[in-house]
């Protein structure tokens, strides 16, 4: 046989119960909220901030990168991505955008200044200013992003499309 609760008891019980219905009706979508942003999968196209314009010299790679996030069921992976703006002249749509990602085993390349080449750690391929082969194992030149716009605030945008 059961003891009866006392009304203390019962009173404490309450309040613990209570308390934890406030605490997960507030926590939870509080919680939820504050790292939405980081779980959430990109676009599988979109347009992508790359930089200010004005602020990329002219002649010369400005180097850039994003990240995208894709879910499958609960897993989510963050892949990164990057490439060069070369601004040809002062005409803010004469442009050429190199992807940064080999197009040999996709290793990313990095600018070389002194050699004037984009350089693959991976297996020493080298590319030239258009992003051409200029030696090693590479299939092709590097891949361009092709769609680009400048906002009204003169930020310079790229269409990313996966795939
Ligand atoms: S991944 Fe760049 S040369 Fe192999």
């Amino acid at each position: 046989m059961s003891e009866p609760i006392s009304r203390r008891e019962f009173i404490k019980g309450a309040t613990a119960v209570i308390g934890g219905l406030i605490t997960a009706v507030i926590g939870i979508p509080t919680v939820a909220y504050l790292i939405d942003p980081a779980l959430k999968e990109s676009a599988k196209e979109d347009w992508i901030p790359v930089g200010k314009l004005e602020e990329m010299p002219v002649g010369k790679p400005a180097p850039f990168s994003f990240t995208r996030v894709q879910v499958n069921g609960w897993e989510r992976t963050a892949t990164s991505h990057g490439g060069f703006v070369i601004r040809k002249s002062e005409d803010p749509k004469d442009l050429l955008i190199l992807n940064s990602r080999c197009t040999h085993l996709a290793c990313t390349v990095n600018w070389s200044e002194n050699d004037q080449v984009y350089l693959c750690p991976c297996h020493d391929a080298k590319f030239g200013k258009q992003g051409e082969v200029l030696d090693g194992p590479p299939p092709r030149p590097l891949d361009r992003f092709t769609d680009f716009r400048v906002t009204d605030e003169g930020v310079l945008e790229i269409f990313y499309r996966e795939g």
